[in-house]
């Protein structure tokens, strides 16, 4: 198991990036402050950017093929509550969400 740097709003903790959770999972089990409402990959309120270790998360679900468009997904943007950690390794993700 290797670690996840979390940057919520104005929180920031890294934790052990526990494969099967997801981002958003992460984040809250370890109180960061992480936007989001639906958790089905609707809002985009969980909106986030890997900045290192997107290989260590799934590929995008349909919802995040939907939701965010290709320009973000190529970016590196994720929706924390569809990017899942699947391999061990580090990563660093910041909510971004659009407002
Ligand atoms: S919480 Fe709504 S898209 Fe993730």
């Amino acid at each position: 198991m290797r670690l996840i740097e979390l940057i919520g709003r104005s929180k920031r903790k890294t934790a052990a990036a526990e494969p099967g959770l997801t981002i958003l999972e992460l984040a809250l089990k370890h109180d960061v402050d992480w936007g989001f409402s639906c958790t089905r990959g609707t809002c985009c309120r969980c909106r986030c950017l890997v900045t290192s270790g997107m290989e260590h998360l799934n590929e995008p679900t349909d919802a995040e093929m939907e939701g965010l468009d290709d320009e973000e997904l190529e970016q590196g943007y994720r929706l924390g509550c569809q990017a899942k950690v699947m391999s061990d390794g580090d990563l660093t993700v910041r909510n971004k969400p659009y407002f």
